[in-house]
């Protein structure tokens, strides 16, 4: 079953014309890498398919319904998408506690009670239950992007974006933020992550798929696009990841 599609995806800004066309469907209990140059199209990419950007043609499927159609709620969507990004996630007036019941509580209406007790287990399967009460700046950059994945979770969310969730963080700190992603992958969320964790990728991704100048040039399985790249475009940027020691 696809939880998500993307159906000849374009988006310019002014003249700039960032993505061309993109197709991906991604199914549900899958993973997706998306990978790519810097400015080849992923972040937009990905805010295009959380609604965060609107798409100048093409449409966006989510459980099989257009969500791009100008008559659907872009607020009742979002709520249904998990979004993280590469940093600055959090809200920093917020406790930890009350970051992750936030939005199950004023967006999604559930009590306070269930909210917190679904949150402290979330907090607690991190190992930072301890911090609940913690402001988000008391918390290393890789905490926090651990508590961002488990707000994002704690909504209960069809499919998960991250946006190089661990680009921003220390060399020290991306392990225990990939473990995360990792485990939650293994429970079954549907996940698409642009990422320059090329290792990462092709441990746990279903699907790797390289985007360049707004262009998916390549998908497949990642032992097939890491490994065998087709495209003279994709040996390229591999070779360049390779130099930068990231493969
Ligand atoms: N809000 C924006 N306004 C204008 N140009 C943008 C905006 N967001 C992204 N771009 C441009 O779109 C291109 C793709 O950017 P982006 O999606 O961030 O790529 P990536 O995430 O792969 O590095 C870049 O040329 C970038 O400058
Ligand atoms: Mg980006």
């Amino acid at each position: 079953m696809t939880v998500l599609e993307l159906r000849g995806i374009v988006k310019a800004f002014g003249d700039d014309v960032v993505l061309r066309g993109v197709d991906l469907a991604v199914d549900e209990h899958r993973v997706v890498a998306l990978i790519g140059g810097s400015g080849s199209g992923k972040s937009t990419l990905l805010r295009c398919a959380s609604l965060l950007e609107t798409v100048d043609d093409g449409q966006v499927l989510l459980d099989g319904e257009d969500v791009t159609d100008p008559r659907v709620d872009a607020d009742q969507v979002r709520r249904r998408m998990g979004v993280v990004f590469q940093a600055y996630n959090l809200f920093p007036h917020l406790s930890v506690l009350d970051n992750v019941t936030l939005a199950p509580t004023v967006v999604h209406g559930r009590s306070r009670a269930e909210a917190v007790e679904e949150a402290r287990a979330l907090l607690d399967r991190i190992g930072l239950a301890d911090k609940a009460a913690e402001y988000p700046d008391r918390l290393s950059g890789g905490q926090q992007q651990r508590v961002a994945i488990v707000r994002a979770l704690a909504v209960r969310p069809r499919v998960l974006l991250l946006d190089e969730v661990t680009s921003a963080l220390d060399p020290e700190l991306v392990g225990e933020v990939l473990s995360l992603v990792r485990e939650v992958a293994a429970q079954g969320m549907t996940i698409v992550m642009a990422t320059h964790e090329m290792g990462f990728a092709r441990q746990v991704a279903d699907t790797v798929a390289f985007l360049d100048g707004g262009v998916l040039l390549e998908s497949g399985p990642p032992a097939q696009v890491l490994g065998e790249p087709q495209h003279p475009r994709t040996r390229q940027f591999l070779a360049r990841v390779i130099d930068a020691g990231r493969l």
